[in-house]
């Protein structure tokens, strides 16, 4: 009989009743709190410098429930120079969002990108390996325990119709092979054993030639049993839009048995509505995807992005919400 009951109805005479009806009908007012409502984060890059600024910890904390350090956690930060670490920015960040219950993306240990000029001047592949050990022991060892994803390694493919790897120091000293790869992997799994595992990088959001050979590693690593637990994917998108198979794209991977993420997400674009019309395609994706568990954006504000000029955010730079803010939140609620 009670099935037969019309919601509306039935929620009027609890309420008549003088029973509580707060039920899964109540959307939630939040990224978090509405990715939470369907089993996901949704996080923030966050840089350590503006969390003294309140409109900036306030949107942060009351939106977002996943924590990425946007520069802290990078070699450059954390060790610049040989064996010699430095954590203070990256334990202000952990420290920040551990108090405010936000769970932790690691980003990240093994990348061509801000390394300290030393790294650059290894002149070996077992100096280089021998480094890359020390790294991964110290800084997923400082946080071991406290980190739920890391990027192990970053933007190691080249972008183009080749399908191999970039060509930087990694590739120079140890080989055009992913044989380095794997052993991060290795090491990133001692440092910090229950921390999921994550190769991340850009160019990958639709099935393309570099989508493909990530595609080929994570295969290979997952049937001969090398510690990789999920698939990052930067989504700097433009206003020309959100690749037709991004969805197929993130499913295809999450069949190899990892989980997918959207890490980096921003779409850049000064016509808010098209804006907002990516932002809903690139989330439903996301939720249409079991295993796709997390979405970052990569930062709060448009006016601290890395691309600021293309305002490519959720917020503004006065931290009001865009349309695009809106409709993430519709179909995180739908
Ligand atoms: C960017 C930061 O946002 C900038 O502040 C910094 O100057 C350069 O790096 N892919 C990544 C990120 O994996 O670490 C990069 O972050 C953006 C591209």
């Amino acid at each position: 009989m009670i099935g037969k009951v019309r919601p509306l109805v039935l929620a009027a005479a609890l309420v008549v009743a003088g029973v509580a009806t707060a039920g899964p009908a109540e959307a939630a007012t939040t990224l978090g709190a509405s990715a939470a409502a369907k089993g996901r984060f949704f996080g923030a890059a966050v840089a350590n410098n503006h969390l003294g600024e309140a409109a900036y910890a306030n949107t942060l904390d009351r939106e977002f429930n996943s924590v990425t350090p946007e520069n802290e956690m990078k070699w450059d930060a954390t060790e610049p120079n040989p064996g010699q670490f430095t954590f203070g920015a990256a334990d202000n960040i952990v420290n920040h969002a551990r108090s405010h219950g936000q769970s932790l993306r690691g980003h990240t240990l093994v990348w061509h990108s801000q390394l300290p000029g030393w790294v650059n001047q290894i002149s070996t592949g077992s100096a280089l390996m021998t480094a890359m050990q020390r790294h991964i022991n110290g800084v997923a060892g400082r946080y071991r325990g406290q980190i739920a994803y890391w990027d192990v390694v970053n933007e190691a493919f080249a972008d183009g119709t080749g399908g191999g790897l970039r060509s930087s120091i990694w590739t120079q000293r140890l080989g055009f092979n992913t044989g380095w790869i794997e052993q991060a992997f290795r090491l990133a799994r001692t440092a910090d054993p229950n921390a999921k595992l994550c190769y991340n990088d850009y160019n990958t959001d639709g099935q393309n030639a570099k989508s493909n050979a990530v595609f080929n590693m994570v295969r290979d690593f997952k049937a001969r049993g090398v510690p990789i637990d999920c698939v990052g994917f930067q989504s700097h998108l433009n206003i020309n839009g959100v690749p037709g198979d991004y969805q197929a794209n993130l499913q295809r991977f999450a069949n190899l048995g990892v989980d997918v993420q959207i890490t980096e997400l921003d779409i850049g674009g000064s016509n808010f509505t098209t804006q907002a019309n990516n932002y809903r395609t690139v989330v439903q994706a996301c939720l249409n995807v079991s295993r796709c568990n997390r979405i970052v954006t990569w930062g709060v504000t448009d006016k601290y992005s890395w691309r600021a000029s293309s305002t490519p955010l959720l917020f503004d730079g006065n931290f009001n919400k865009k349309p695009a803010y809106n409709s993430v939140l519709a179909v995180l609620n739908s």
